[in-house]
Parts: structure tokens; C-alpha cells; sequence
């Protein structure tokens, strides 16, 4: 994926639709190639509408399997030969860099003496997601915070203090057990998030790290339906959720004639180590 420099947006909210349009309208035009799940037809549909695409790809030897899987901007080059809209990957996946520098992500991360139990990717993880929506100016809500890892690292960098919710009732207690060992502002809650009594606390900014599918829906739903002035989400699982088909929520989006709007099955977006 290549990433623009942040200057290159002049209104940052039309330029971001017309990009999500364009992205959208060329998945939709090109979903006979990515729909279909892979291997459960000898012959998909698009090998017999491109043969020569379907020629290409057949010599591809596992090893260029792999380097592609790594690089999707080359696959797109080479089989843009053929089917040339195909090229059009890189441009149309082109994001702005929002990323902060490594230096204010090292100085939100957690040092490793204070890290306790967390896994050496979640610390990192957390890091630039605290680096990422600092400055933080109000309370801040956890949503699924498991240990509260996001929560102990965000308390770091808030004055205010920081609440979690959790189902896991074992993970609240060692997440308070560690909260109260390092001295952090945090105290975790057992809570379903999906209860529908559930009442937000006001004035909270909701977070939610690697909440997945339904769950980061939940957030967004539920804090925009309770007025919270702020929420910041880094979502994963798409799949996971107990709709049929994957809709986008934003109004603009749904009105979009066209919207590509997709079975579930094919949003099982690669979460792991990315
Ligand atoms: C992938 S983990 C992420 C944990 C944490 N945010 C992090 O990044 O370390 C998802 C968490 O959501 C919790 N969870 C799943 N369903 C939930 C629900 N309905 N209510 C509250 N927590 C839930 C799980 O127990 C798990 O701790």
C-alpha cells in the first residue's frame, strides 16, 4: 500500500469520500475476481472471460505465490497487463500518512518494566495507538479491554482517569490486580457491551483496540446514539458479526448508488499480524 503525505489532502472529509467512492465503485466493478471463494471452483467465472489472465496466473509457482501475497502492488502490475483497470490497485489504495513519528510513539509505549503480561506486540500496539488520538482530553471508556494493556498505557498519558469494560471476569480482576500494582488510574469493569441496558458514561471518549466485528460496531452505534464527544477505534474481524452481509454505517456511504455491499464471508480481512 502506498502511503501520501498528510499534506496532500485539502478538505480532509470530501477528498476521503470521493476516494471510499472510487475504491468502492472499482471493488464492485472487479468482485468477479475476488468474490469467489478461492479454490472451491476448478474454473472461476473470470478464468473463462480472461483466459490470458488465467494462463498467467496458472505459471505463477508457489514461491511467486508468496512474494505476491507480500506485495499486492506487484500483482497488480503484472496482471494489469491483461486486464489493465486491474493496475489501478495501488493508486486507489493509496491512504494519507496520519502515522505519528517513532519518537512520540516510543515516549506513549509503556516501558518494559511496567509491561507486565503483555505480550511484546500488544505494547507496541498500544503505544502508537495512544500516540496516534493523544492529545487525550477527556475521561476515556476501554471498550473490550480484555487486561486493560490499551487502558494502563493510555492512563499514562491522560490526566483523567480511565475506565475498561470487559466480560471476562478473570481478565478484570488481573487487569485491576496489575492497574493497582503499577499505580495507574484505571479500573476495569466486568460488563457485556452488547447488553442493551447498557449506559454509557457521559462525557467518556470511547476506545476500542482489536474490538472485533459486531463489537467496534457496538462502540460506534452506542457512543454516537449516547452523544460521547469522541471515539477512536482501530477495528478488526469484520466477519464477526451476526448480520449476514457487511454494510458500511456511514449515512453518506449507504446512500452511495452502487454501494458494494458484502456477504460476510468475504470480510474475513487477514487480522494477525498486520
Ligand atoms: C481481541 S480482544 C482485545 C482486547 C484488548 N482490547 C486488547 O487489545 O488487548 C477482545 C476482547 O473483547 C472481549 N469481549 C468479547 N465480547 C465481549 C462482550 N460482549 N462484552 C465485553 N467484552 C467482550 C473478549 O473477552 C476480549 O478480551
Amino acid at each position: 500500500m502506498t502511503v501520501l503525505p498528510a499534506a496532500s489532502l485539502n478538505d480532509p472529509a470530501e477528498s476521503f469520500y470521493s476516494h471510499w467512492m472510487a475504491l468502492n465503485d472499482w471493488l464492485r466493478e472487479h468482485r468477479g475476481f475476488w468474490q469467489p471463494a478461492p479454490f472451491k471452483e476448478p474454473e472461476p467465472p473470470w478464468a473463462r472471460q480472461y483466459p490470458d489472465l488465467a494462463r498467467l496466473i496458472a505459471k505463477v509457482s508457489d514461491e511467486q505465490c508468496q512474494i505476491l501475497e507480500d506485495a499486492p502492488a506487484r500483482l497488480a502490475a503484472m496482471v494489469g497487463v491483461q486486464v489493465p483497470s486491474l493496475a489501478r490497485y495501488e493508486h486507489l489504495t493509496a491512504v494519507a500518512d496520519l502515522r505519528p513519528a517513532a519518537s512520540e510513539v516510543s515516549q506513549a509505549t509503556l516501558p518494559e518494566v511496567r509491561a507486565a503480561d503483555m505480550p511484546g506486540r500488544k505494547r507496541g500496539q498500544s503505544g502508537a495507538f495512544a500516540a496516534a488520538i493523544r492529545p487525550l482530553e477527556q475521561s476515556v471508556l476501554d471498550w473490550c479491554c480484555g487486561k486493560g494493556h490499551l487502558a494502563r498505557t493510555l492512563a499514562a498519558v491522560c490526566e483523567e482517569p480511565v475506565q475498561g469494560l470487559e466480560w471476562n471476569a478473570e481478565l478484570v480482576r488481573e487487569g485491576n490486580r496489575l492497574a493497582v500494582k503499577y499505580g495507574d488510574a484505571v479500573s476495569l469493569q466486568c460488563q457485556d457491551v452488547l447488553a442493551e441496558d447498557l449506559v454509557l458514561p457521559p462525557g467518556f471518549h470511547g476506545v476500542a483496540l482489536h474490538a472485533c466485528g459486531d463489537l467496534h460496531r457496538g462502540l460506534m452505534r452506542r457512543g454516537s446514539e449516547a452523544g460521547l464527544p469522541r471515539l477512536s477505534v482501530s477495528p478488526c474481524c469484520y466477519h464477526l458479526t451476526d448480520a449476514d452481509t457487511y454494510r458500511p454505517m456511514s449515512r453518506r456511504a449507504v446512500s452511495h448508488n452502487g454501494i458494494l455491499l458484502c456477504p460476510k464471508v468475504t470480510c474475513a480481512l487477514r487480522c494477525g499480524k498486520r
